[in-house]
């Protein structure tokens, strides 16, 4: 029996399989910096389901959460959608349980409801429009201003958006254990001795780090505003699996992790996303497990909601 031992013969055998099955690893930013490198697409939230809805690969291996592989199945229902480890999950997704949310919007008969891309399949099912990061704010101006809407499940991407829409929506009460552990108090004392460095902020953090930020975005908005930025020292407040783009994109630059508040955890690591690793890969590509199932009933009342995202997607500048 052959065995892989190391990283090089896993990465060599990944390569391999990959090929021989057609099949196609799409990795979020948030992924170890070696899976990153070896996927075919690194992106967000919105990028990785553009790129799952485009595939002609039979195969998709998501080195992501589950939500994520769940919404690749649904705009690609016809492949096979791996994920390397099925417990992969995601604490804001867990934030809105799919009971709770049917009994939450049935007390707001006439709002449209937009959900955040972060949620299980039941609640885009419920969903008017799905939204990422990269396009909330887009999406949600694309109604007309006097539209009542329900926003779930991130509180502080919620907040967030009214604060830049000046709409009042109706906004469940979810968070991520990521982003809402970084510490204020500690940030300014890094920020202190660092006068010259930039918070940059992903808007699921909580409001006052934000207010503190110099620029807020998504994963992709973030990369991008520090590979355009004349600066060269940055705080990032977001998972810190990002720093591996951003160091690769800018290696004359300093990117400083933004601390958790419990200084004794690596709390700005998601511990859903750092479940997958390299051998988790190989063994999903090998065996064809585990694998996203899903309903068909269930994919078809969903995927309406993603669809619209994607069409609104096509005609913004982002
Ligand atoms: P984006 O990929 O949209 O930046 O969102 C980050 C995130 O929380 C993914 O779980
Ligand atoms: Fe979910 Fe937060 Fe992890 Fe993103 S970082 S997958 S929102 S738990």
């Amino acid at each position: 029996m052959k065995v892989v031992k190391n990283t090089i013969d896993l990465i060599e055998e990944i390569k391999k399989i990959r090929s021989e099955k057609n099949a196609v690893i799409l990795a979020h930013f948030y992924q170890e910096g070696e899976i990153q490198d070896i996927a075919d697409y690194v992106g967000d939230s919105l990028g990785l389901s553009q790129q799952a809805a485009a595939t002609n690969a039979d195969i998709i291996v998501f080195a992501g959460v589950h939500f994520m592989a769940e919404t690749a199945k649904i705009l690609a229902p016809d492949k096979k959608v791996l994920i390397p480890d099925m417990a992969a999950g995601c604490s804001l997704a867990d934030s809105c349980p799919p009971k709770e949310f049917a009994a939450f919007i049935k007390n707001y008969p006439d709002h449209t409801v937009i959900s955040y891309v972060n949620t299980t399949a039941e609640i885009k099912a419920m969903t008017d429009i799905i939204c990422t990061s990269t396009n909330a704010i887009q999406i949600v101006e694309s109604l007309p201003k006097d539209e009542k809407i329900i926003f779930a499940p991130d509180r502080n991407l919620g907040n967030y958006i009214c604060s830049v829409t000046g709409r009042d929506m109706v906004i469940w009460d979810g968070a991520c254990h990521v982003h809402e552990e970084f510490s204020l108090e500690r940030m300014l004392e890094i920020k202190n001795e660092n006068p010259d460095a930039q918070i940059i902020a992903h808007p699921e953090c909580e409001k006052p780090i934000l207010i503190v930020a110099d620029h807020i975005g998504s994963t992709t908005s973030l990369l991008n505003y520090s590979i355009k930025d004349e600066g060269m020292k940055y705080i990032v407040a977001t998972e810190s699996g990002i720093l591996h783009q951003m160091r690769k994109s800018s290696p004359h630059k300093t990117f400083i992790p933004a601390p958790p508040k419990d200084s004794t955890c690596a709390c700005n690591d998601c511990k859903y996303m750092k479940l997958i690793s390299l051998k988790k890969i190989y063994n999903t590509l090998k065996y064809e497990l585990p694998e996203i199932t899903l309903e068909q009933k269930l994919m078809d009342m969903a995927r309406g909601s993603i669809v619209r995202m994607l069409e609104i997607s096509k005609s913004l500048k982002l």
